[in-house]
């Protein structure tokens, strides 16, 4: 994909799958699942860059417990269809997780290798209790067991763009999420 101007960048949006609207009802009933868990509780919002970094700042204004934020950057290396792999920690929390309600805030759960080891380096750091909100689930992908807590969008086998997913890091910025036009 080579972009060299508005016209080529405007190619790639296929068609909408899900509108600002809808997400933000979405967003409401996420926000609304999170306090119900911890019911006044403090927690940590941890996103993982940088795929997660619109959802998880509209997910943190429509949560009502205290929150307080942290960045992950992972970069994730797997063979073929292998489910066995290794994720680095690019960029790490600055924080020690273990007297904290962690929630995961993630775009979205593909093949779920790199959710998978995330939590698994996650859980060997004993927080007090550890849950993942997805924005998106492509269930038809899964290569690995690895469920969220709460997906807001069940979408098909489509490589999809905006609200913070990229095609070859652009298209981050659309309001809404869209199929991407590969050809
Ligand atoms: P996986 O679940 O380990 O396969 O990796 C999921 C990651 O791949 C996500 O966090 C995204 O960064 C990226 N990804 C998977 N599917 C898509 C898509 O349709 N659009 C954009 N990024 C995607
Ligand atoms: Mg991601």
């Amino acid at each position: 994909m080579q972009i060299n101007n508005i016209d080529d960048y405007q190619k790639g949006i296929k068609k909408v799958l899900i509108t600002e609207q809808e997400i933000k009802a979405a967003l409401k009933k996420a926000g609304e699942f999170v306090d119900s868990l911890y019911d006044g509780r403090p927690i940590l919002l941890v996103s993982v860059l940088k795929g997660a970094y619109v959802f998880m700042a509209d997910l943190s204004r429509e949560i009502t417990v205290p929150c307080e934020i942290g960045f992950m950057c992972v970069k994730s290396y797997f063979e073929g269809t292998s489910s066995s792999g290794t994720v680095n920690i690019v960029m790490d929390l600055d924080r020690d997780v273990s007297n904290y309600h962690v929630v995961i805030a993630e775009d979205i759960i593909d093949t779920g290798r790199t959710l998978k080891k995330l939590v698994e380096i996650l859980r060997q750091r004993n927080p007090l209790s550890l849950h993942v909100v997805t924005l998106l689930d492509k269930p038809d992908r899964r290569v690995v067991d690895m469920k969220a807590d709460m997906s807001l969008f069940v979408i098909p086998d489509h490589f999809v763009i905006g609200y913070g997913l990229d095609a070859a890091e652009y298209y981050r910025t659309l309001p809404y999420i869209a199929q991407f036009c590969e050809d």
